[in-house]
């Protein structure tokens, strides 16, 4: 059968590293929006958030992220706030089985700690900050079809709960 696997969460939560494992291992093409939206741009996220604003990047976001949403045999990695606009909601509820990897902000924290490259937490880093913006997002992240607590496991051990749900 053909599969759109999509993963969810916040920055941090394992999402890029855990969809190319998991991409491998199921010989699926592994597509990362942020990713491809650098590509396109040939800027970083953060520039464009410097450059552009936020509103811009989720213009973008939302297209690059639409573009994918009917594609098989892939897996599709969100960046943090890809989950957000409804539209993108429900065409990847439609077309995809979407997992939340779930994280504390605790945890959050102390993996993304050492990276300067994300926007959204450059100004106010802290655990207080990442409970905040995971709160207003919460709901939006739990209408995935699996959730998965992260904080608990490697990368591997997140890949290989994720190919059990899909058997
Ligand atoms: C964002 C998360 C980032 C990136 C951008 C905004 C967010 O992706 O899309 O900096 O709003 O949470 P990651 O979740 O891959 O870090």
């Amino acid at each position: 059968m053909k599969k759109l696997i999509v993963l969810i969460g916040m920055m941090g939560s394992g999402k890029t590293t855990v969809g190319s494992a998991l991409s491998k291992k199921l010989g699926f093409d592994f597509v990362d929006i942020d990713n491809e939206i650098e590509k396109q741009e040939k800027m970083t996220v953060s520039a464009i958030f410097n450059e552009f604003g936020e509103q811009y990047f989720r213009r973008l976001e939302k297209e690059k992220t639409l573009f994918f949403a009917n594609k098989t045999n892939m897996v599709l990695s969100l960046g943090g706030g890809g989950f957000e606009d409804e539209e993108t909601q429900k065409l990847l509820k439609k077309n995809g089985i979407v997992f939340y990897l779930k994280a504390t902000p605790q945890c959050l924290f102390e993996r993304i700690k050492t990276s300067i490259h994300r926007p959204l937490l450059r100004k106010n880093f802290s655990v207080d900050t990442i409970a905040f913006i995971l709160k207003k997002r919460s709901a939006n992240y739990e209408k995935a079809k699996f959730i998965i607590d992260t904080c608990d496991k490697t990368p591997d051990e997140v890949c290989d709960k994720i190919l059990r749900y899909l058997k």
